[in-house]
């Protein structure tokens, strides 16, 4: 596959600003994310020739960072904390609500696309645990009843983009 024109400018305009290309993947796969939702293989390649680096530099950058997804995700990716601060603030319980509450097991999606619940090893908000992100957003110093009220409120969010 090819990249849009317009995707493989905006590449090469963030790739500009590093000493090698190597430097620009990342944020490259950020832009190709953007555009394609998730990163399947043939995206990656696309990325790889764009930047003109071996392909294996691009997968492994890939496939090691949470924030890349190589498989579709829901409309609302929920990834929680399970390392250890997260761990000791009951991030376990807050795992299983979110299961029963979205009936699903983490790492899988809802019937409709809309959420997607992953377990992740620390997003940086050690101090503030137990935490979780949804897409770019943060949330910490999470309990059950703060769970509840983001699940609310992103389920009537989600309704009312249906609506419109
Ligand atoms: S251990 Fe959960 S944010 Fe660091």
């Amino acid at each position: 596959m090819e990249l849009s024109g317009e995707l493989v400018g905006e590449i090469r305009q963030v790739a500009d600003n590093y000493p090698n290309a190597r430097s620009a993947i990342m944020p490259a796969l950020y832009l190709a994310q953007a555009q394609y939702q998730y990163l399947e293989t043939d995206v990656l390649r696309a990325v790889a020739v764009t930047l003109d680096v071996p392909e294996i530099w691009v997968f492994e950058l890939a496939t090691f960072y949470t924030m890349y997804h190589t498989e579709p995700v829901g409309k609302y990716h929920i990834q929680l904390c399970t390392n250890v601060s997260c761990l000791l603030g009951k991030a376990e319980h807050l795992k299983q609500y979110m299961e029963e509450r979205l009936q699903i097991e983490t790492g899988e999606t809802t019937e409709d696309g809309k959420f997607t619940l992953s377990k992740v090893e620390c997003i940086g908000s050690c101090d503030k645990a137990p935490a979780m992100m949804v897409n770019q957003d943060y949330y910490e110093n999470l309990d059950q009843v703060f769970v509840e009220q983001i699940l609310d409120r992103l389920m009537v969010q989600s309704s009312s983009d249906q609506e419109t």
